[in-house]
């Protein structure tokens, strides 16, 4: 048995879909524990494109018990049209699982995220406008409204009337925007309900009871280090902790649980929204990569910044979240672009001259700071020889940067990643027996 975290170690969107879909054929329960519809993750099975928000990406093995943790802001009309979509494709849902203790996003969280943004202006988050935020403040304000609470009309009733009520004050006081009638979340809010209370569960026994059962669980991680509330690039992070500690408070397993952490690492380094990114490419490099991984937001269509490879900050999300194990993917992204160098940031130069592998605290040090690179020869691969099945079979130059990446961070790759299809991954370790 195995307890497994999948994490991002950049700004999300590295690829944890994917390798959470190809773990997951050994696991008997994956977890989502962080974030909520902010998360956009993408897997391709068999020829067909899967995208997830609020779903764990396991779902998509039959029998596999999927949770969602009471970590997680659960935006009940997005888990509808999830289902929905779903469900037309085929994939079964009767392993879904979620928690009563995760708190709800409700239409006021969603217009105030959107009009905190619109109000900020330049100096905007650049958010998914998913309502993520404001539904964590109301977490941490203790003034959020739970699934438990949804599962009981009169309990739900009474909370929603006194949050539409100070949420309308805000609303129409502060933005000069329109509130909600209580009447107009209530109606759709208490129908969700009935089709969501057959998956509601204690979600705590019943992972604590299948890691006693010697089963194997698997954390899906949401959005990646540098987003996290407390070690990102503050304030241009989401609300939540998408580092691995955060897995287990949104789970209520213990940390002496967890027996592997995975984090993963594009082979270059990507961020939707705003904020600071040193490796960042404005140039021709950066459209070739933009092109050939397309990067564009799987939740909003943004198109996603893109810049080389920043090892010190892969450094730091190992330290941050104890990672035993990285996952790279994209190898065949970089060769694809034909740039015939690639750049990778081994670290930062101060305005003093002095180098450092140090990730700085706030933004003003972030942005003073340059990268110093080491520069690697492109790769390219032989479409005669078929995609790559085992490390050897990968270009030379590919497997000098997988030791660069593992040299600089101490921290071996495990996982690689030669194209977006399930079955396009090298492993060089096993998961789960
Ligand atoms: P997540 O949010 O971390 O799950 O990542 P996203 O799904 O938002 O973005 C990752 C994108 O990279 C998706 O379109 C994946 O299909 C794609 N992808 C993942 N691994 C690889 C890989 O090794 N090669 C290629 N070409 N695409 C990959
Ligand atoms: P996955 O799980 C990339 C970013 C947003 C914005 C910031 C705050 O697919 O990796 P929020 O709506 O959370 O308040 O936005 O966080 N962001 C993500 N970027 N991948 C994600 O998820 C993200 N989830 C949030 O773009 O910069
Ligand atoms: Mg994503």
């Amino acid at each position: 048995m195995s307890v497994v975290v999948v994490m991002g170690a950049q700004w999300g969107d590295e690829g944890k879909g994917k390798f959470v879909d190809l773990l997951a054929s050994k696991a008997d329960l994956v977890v989502r524990a962080t974030g909520g519809s902010n998360a956009g993750h993408t897997v391709w099975a068999n020829g067909q494109q899967y995208k997830l928000h609020q779903i764990p990406s396991g779902v998509l093995y039959k029998g596999t018990l999927c949770v969602i943790g009471n970590g997680v802001v659960l935006d009940p009309e997005k888990l509808m049209e999830e289902m929905d979509y779903l469900e037309a494709k085929g994939v079964d849902l009767s392993g879904l699982r979620i928690s009563a203790g995760a708190h709800l996003v409700l239409p006021y969280h969603v217009r105030l995220d959107g009009a905190e943004e619109d109000r900020k202006g330049a100096n905007k988050i650049g958010t998914t406008r998913r309502g993520i935020g404001p539904a964590y403040m109301d977490k941490y304000a203790r003034t959020g409204i739970r699934v438990v609470d949804l599962m009981d009309r009169d309990e739900f009733l009474s909370k929603l009337t006194a949050q539409v009520e100070a949420k309308n004050e805000l609303l129409t006081k502060i933005y000069g925007l329109p509130g909600f009638t209580v009447e107009e979340i209530a109606e759709p809010y208490l129908a969700y309900a009935e089709r969501i209370r057959p998956y509601v569960a204690n979600t705590v026994e019943l992972l604590n009871d299948a890691i006693d059962a010697g089963k194997n669980i698997l954390f899906e991680g949401a959005q990646g280090t540098l987003l996290d509330v407390d070690f990102g690039t503050y304030p241009y992070v989401t609300s939540s902790h998408p580092i691995a500690a955060g897995s287990i408070i949104g789970a209520g397993v213990g940390p002496t649980r967890v027996d592997r952490v995975v984090g993963i690492v594009k082979a270059y380094t990507s961020r939707v929204g705003e904020g600071p990114f040193p490796t960042e490419l404005l140039d021709e490099a950066g459209s070739r990569i933009r092109e050939a991984g397309h990067e564009y937001g799987t939740t909003t269509g943004r198109p996603r910044r893109v810049g080389w490879l920043d090892l010190v900050m892969v450094r730091y999300a190992c330290r941050v979240s104890g990672i035993t194990d990285l996952a790279v993917p994209h190898l065949d992204t970089l060769a694809k672009t034909g740039i015939e160098r690639i750049k990778v940031c081994v670290g930062y130069r101060l305005p003093d001259g002095t180098v450092t592998r140090e990730f700085p605290v706030g933004l003003k040090a972030l942005a003073q700071v340059t990268p110093v690179y080491e520069e690697f020869p492109n790769w390219s691969f032989d479409p005669a020889k078929g995609t790559p099945r085992q490390y050897e079979d990968l270009p030379e130059g590919a497997r000098r940067y997988v030791e660069c990446i593992e040299e600089f961070t101490g921290v071996p790759v495990s996982i690689l990643g030669v194209g977006s299809e399930r079955s396009d991954a090298i492993y060089r370790t096993s998961f789960f027996s």
